[in-house]
C-alpha cells in the first residue's frame, strides 16, 4: 500500500534517488512532485561556456566572416599558388625574346654565367668549347633546328625529342636556360674544328 501523497518526503520511498536529501518543491501535479535538485555548478558552467562559445564561433567564422577555417585557408593558399604559377609562367615566357637574347649575349655577366652552366651541364655532349661530340658542333655556321637565337633557346629549353638533347627548361632555372642560350649564341662563327657541320647554313649573329 502506497503512503498517501501528503506523507512523501525526501526520506521515504524515493529517498535513494534524491541527492543530499534535497527538499521537495512546493508544486504538485496530479500527485507528481519534484525534488529541488539543481544541476551542479561545474556542469552549468560548462553548459553556459559551450553556448557562449557556439555564439562566438558562429559570429566570428560565419556571420561576420572574420575568421577562416583551416579548409578555407588551404583553399586560399592553393588558389594563390595556382594563380602565381600562371603569372610566373607567362612572365617567363614573355621575357624571352630574340631581343632579350641579343641583349643577354652582349652582357658579359650573363655570358659568363651561361658559360658556367655550359661547363657543368653541356660539355659531355657538346665538348668544352662547343666543338661537338655526341651533340652537334655549336661553333660552326650550321644549325639543325631553325636559324635564330630563339630557335637555339627553344631547343635548349624543350630539347630535341628522340635524341640525347634533354629539355633543359625542366632541369634548370629559367635564368640559367636564358644565360646558357646567350652563351651559345656567342659561340656561333668561332668555327672550332670538331664535329662536322650538321643542319642548314646560317650566318653569324651580329655581336
Ligand atoms: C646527353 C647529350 C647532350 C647534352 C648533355 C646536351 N646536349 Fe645539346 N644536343 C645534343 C644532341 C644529340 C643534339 C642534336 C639534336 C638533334 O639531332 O636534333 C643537341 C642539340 C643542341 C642544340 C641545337 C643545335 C642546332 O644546331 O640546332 C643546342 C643549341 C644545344 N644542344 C645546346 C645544349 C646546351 C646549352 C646544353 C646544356 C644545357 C646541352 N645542349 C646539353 C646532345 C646533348
Amino acid at each position: 500500500m502506497t503512503p498517501p501523497i501528503e506523507t512523501i518526503t525526501a526520506d521515504t520511498a524515493i529517498a535513494d534517488d534524491s541527492e543530499d536529501n534535497a527538499p521537495l518543491l512546493a508544486h504538485d501535479y496530479d500527485g507528481i512532485r519534484e525534488y529541488d535538485n539543481p544541476m551542479p555548478g561545474w556542469w552549468k558552467s560548462i553548459f553556459l561556456g559551450s553556448v557562449m562559445f557556439a555564439g562566438f564561433y558562429g559570429l566570428y567564422f560565419h556571420l561576420l566572416d572574420w575568421g577562416h577555417t583551416d579548409g578555407e585557408r588551404y583553399q586560399t593558399q592553393l588558389a594563390d599558388y595556382e594563380s602565381k604559377k600562371e603569372i610566373r609562367a607567362r612572365a617567363e615566357a614573355a621575357n624571352v625574346s630574340e631581343a632579350a637574347l641579343t641583349t643577354a649575349g652582349r652582357d658579359p655577366k650573363m655570358v659568363e654565367k651561361g658559360e658556367l652552366v655550359f661547363k657543368s651541364r653541356c660539355v659531355s655532349c657538346h665538348a668544352d668549347d662547343g666543338r661537338g661530340l655526341i651533340g652537334p658542333n655549336l661553333t660552326d655556321l650550321r644549325q639543325l633546328h631553325g636559324t635564330t637565337r630563339m630557335d637555339l633557346y627553344t631547343t635548349i629549353s624543350n630539347g630535341a625529342p628522340g635524341t640525347a638533347m634533354l629539355a633543359w627548361g625542366e632541369q634548370l632555372p629559367q635564368a640559367d636556360v636564358v644565360a646558357v642560350a646567350a652563351f651559345v649564341t656567342t659561340l656561333r662563327g668561332k668555327n672550332i674544328a670538331g664535329k662536322s657541320g650538321e643542319g642548314q647554313p646560317v650566318t653569324r649573329f651580329e655581336p
